[in-house]
């Protein structure tokens, strides 16, 4: 007999672990657009972020909860009263609110990091349960470094939380230390020791240090967990968490095995997954499952011809179940608005008619640079053209000089409203002398963090993509553009950022952000 599929809760932590991630800072309005994303990805739970961390990560988290629909929207708090009171007041808009209040459990993290004793964290946990419960119904709690916990501990601690009406326990592998194996054995050690379990969802989060987060949420399932936090990409603390994408895919391939099912809408996972790469400007490794470049790519000779025969000899999943499309090329320079916009909407981009403008005029300065354009140029194209961030400053020109034993000089002309400004300016190269003139006309003045350029495509006329971040006394803030010439995307990047930094300057009075 068949048994019914049993259903998997998926707990989407890109914006807040994920967020963790050198290189991966987003702004609160980044993290609204991905958020209205993952939604209509259809993940279950987002948890929006940490708070008390930053002014930023409040006003994401609020920002979140006051305009999503559908999935369940949580904020992460310490057991402190203040965290959970200030992570409450950010997510108490959201349409199903929940509180995620975590302690470490292991020895070494009490001993070193919290330098308390057991005693003292058991309390602390069970009184943040229930304050967490005077706000809102829906608590999780996590034992942090569970798999590293006393597992006498670990039951006392999940049974006192229980108590006090935590209605979501999340066992995480923090430091990616355990295995498949030993992982569901802890995990049905502590279903059989604590049986008030079974009344609330078993969660598990694990962390990918081994390269073992996917495999041991797949055993922790198996074991009984049906709650699984990951990101998109994998992306998290130090090597990062269970790829959201991985684990979806790999229960719904193997449902011969697994007798689970996930609610995920999967051809809305590879538009997911490049959206955050352009938000962060952190691409995706070619080789990446799922998502990456040559997840679907067939090179040898021998497999292309498999392929060709039946699509089944080497591909386990089709690249249309994931939404990547195996078209490269597209449009040229004489394609029209129409044939832009379907092209946008089979890469899953519904753009408003405004939009859609802006878009075209991108794409047909585009097309007089470059003869063939593919889906990542128009990815990369509506990401640097259609972001929400208004271009207070605006590139009108760029020409920079430079060479062996000569001083890099560079001429930019930009526009602040009808206004033409015109700035010379030398430097340590053509970047830099460029990223100096538009100091000199904005007024701001920013140091370079990180600088990369990508291509985007292939080919000489190749699309070249400047990701950099950038130091202002106001924060610091990352640019982005994509364009033929590397000294004009670079002058486009560094613009990217200073708007952001004018722009956060108006959203701190942005009624949406009061509380
Ligand atoms: O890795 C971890 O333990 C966490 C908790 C806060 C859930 O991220
Ligand atoms: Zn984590």
């Amino acid at each position: 007999m068949q048994r019914e599929p049993a259903f998997i809760s998926i707990f989407d932590t890109t914006l807040r672990d994920g967020e963790q991630s050198p290189g991966c800072s987003m702004q609160p309005r980044e993290k609204l657009r991905l958020a209205l994303q993952l939604a209509a990805l259809k993940v279950d739970v987002i948890e929006a972020g940490f708070p008390v961390a930053s002014l930023d990560d409040f006003a994401a988290v609020q920002m979140v909860a006051r305009e999503l629909r559908g999935p369940v929207v949580t904020a992460l708090c310490r057991t402190l009263p203040e965290d959970i009171d200030r992570a409450w007041e950010a997510v108490r808009e959201a349409q199903r609110p929940r509180l995620h209040t975590f302690i470490a459990t292991s020895d070494i993290h009490m001993q070193y990091k919290l330098k308390k004793g057991r005693d003292e964290v058991l309390v602390m946990a069970r009184e943040a349960v229930r304050r967490a419960k005077d706000h809102t119904d829906d608590v999780e709690f996590s034992a942090e470094d569970a798999t590293r916990s006393d597992p006498d501990f670990l039951c006392e601690i999940v049974a006192a939380v229980l108590e006090e009406g935590a209605t979501v326990i999340n066992i995480p592998d923090t430091v990616g230390y355990t295995v498949p194996s030993e992982y569901a054995e802890l995990l049905r050690n502590l279903r059989s020791r604590v049986p008030a379990l079974d009344q609330a969802v078993l969660s598990v989060h694990c962390h990918n240090d081994l390269g073992l987060a996917v495999a041991n949420s797949l055993a922790a399932i198996e074991a009984g967990a049906r709650q699984v936090e990951c990101t998109i990409n994998g992306i998290g603390e130090r090597a990062g968490n269970a790829s959201l994408e991985e684990l979806v895919m790999a229960l719904r391939v193997r449902r011969d095995l697994l007798a689970f099912e996930t609610r995920i809408h999967t051809p809305e996972l590879y538009r997911t997954s490049q959206m955050l790469a352009n938000i962060t400007g952190v691409g995706v490794q070619p080789n990446k499952a799922i998502v990456g470049k040559n997840a679907f790519a067939h090179e040898a000779g021998i497999h292309q011809h498999g392929v060709m025969a039946s699509p089944m000899t080497y591909e386990i999943m089709t690249p249309e179940s994931v939404g990547a499309k195996t078209t490269s090329l597209v449009l040229g320079k004489h394609s029209g608005r129409h044939a832009l916009d379907q092209r946008f909407r089979e890469l899953g981009f519904d753009l408003t008619s405004e939009a859609l403008t802006r878009a075209y005029l991108l794409f047909t300065r585009l097309a007089d640079q470059k003869k063939e354009i593919f889906d990542q140029d128009l990815v990369a194209l509506i990401n640097d053209g259609l972001t929400d961030v208004p271009d207070t400053f605006q590139l009108r020109a760029v020409q920079a000089t430079a060479g062996t034993h000569v001083l890099a000089t560079a001429l930019v002309i930009l526009f602040d409203g009808e206004k033409e400004i015109t700035e010379t300016a030398s430097g340590d190269g053509p970047v830099n002398a460029v990223f100096e003139a538009i100091n000199r006309i904005t007024g701001f003045s920013g140091e370079l963090l990180d600088y990369r350029l990508a291509s985007v495509t292939g080919g000489a006329d190749a699309l070249g993509e400047v990701f950099l971040r950038v130091r202002f006394p106001e924060g610091t803030f990352s640019g982005k553009a994509a364009s033929t010439d590397i000294v004009g995307s670079s002058a486009q990047a560094y613009l990217n950022a200073v708007n952001k930094v004018i722009h956060r300057g108006k959203l701190a009075s942005d009624p949406l952000l009061q509380s």
